[in-house]
């Protein structure tokens, strides 16, 4: 693996950032691989919580993930991960994961959402060339 530029993972907590999530997956989903623009934005968008990967010190977006816990059935979503093509292949998907999957553990403590085992659902519709990626 090539050394990973500095960067750092935040929680998108103003309009700008969680703007600068979107555009990532615009440049990523539409532009990239050609999704239609008026469904990136969706229901999940306004309650999700949305992480932003940006170079440091030059603050620049390069990367997101999005998670969101369904208020019915208490179990969680992984969605709209996306890193800029020129900066695969760092791991930057894989902090990205982590640093969701580090969240989901925090929000379960904290809500009571978990299983009477102590586990939780987190669910993910995978493109099927990105299988490989999330088996990892
Ligand atoms: C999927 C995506 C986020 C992966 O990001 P990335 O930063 O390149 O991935 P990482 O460097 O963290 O990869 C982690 C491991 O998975 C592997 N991997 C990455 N993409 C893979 C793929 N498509 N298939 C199989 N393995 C893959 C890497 O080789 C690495 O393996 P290693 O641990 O043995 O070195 C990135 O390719 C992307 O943004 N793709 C376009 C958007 C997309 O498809 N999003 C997912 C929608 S379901």
């Amino acid at each position: 693996m090539p050394e990973q530029p500095p960067h750092e993972i935040i929680i998108a907590s103003t309009e700008e950032e969680v703007q600068q999530c979107y555009q990532v997956r615009i440049d990523v989903f539409h532009h990239e691989q050609r999704f239609p623009l008026d469904t990136e934005i969706d229901y999940l968008d306004p309650i999700a919580t949305h992480f932003l990967l940006r170079l440091t010190p030059s603050l620049t977006p390069i990367g997101v993930i999005r998670g969101s816990r369904s208020p019915s059935t208490g179990s969680y979503k992984l969605s709209r991960l996306a890193v800029l093509k020129e900066y695969r292949q760092y791991h930057f998907g894989r902090k990205l994961v982590e640093a969701l999957h580090a969240w989901i553990k925090a929000d379960a403590q904290q809500s009571g959402g978990q299983t009477t085992s102590g586990s939780v659902r987190v669910v993910c519709h995978s493109q099927i060339p990105v299988k490989g990626f999330y088996a990892k």
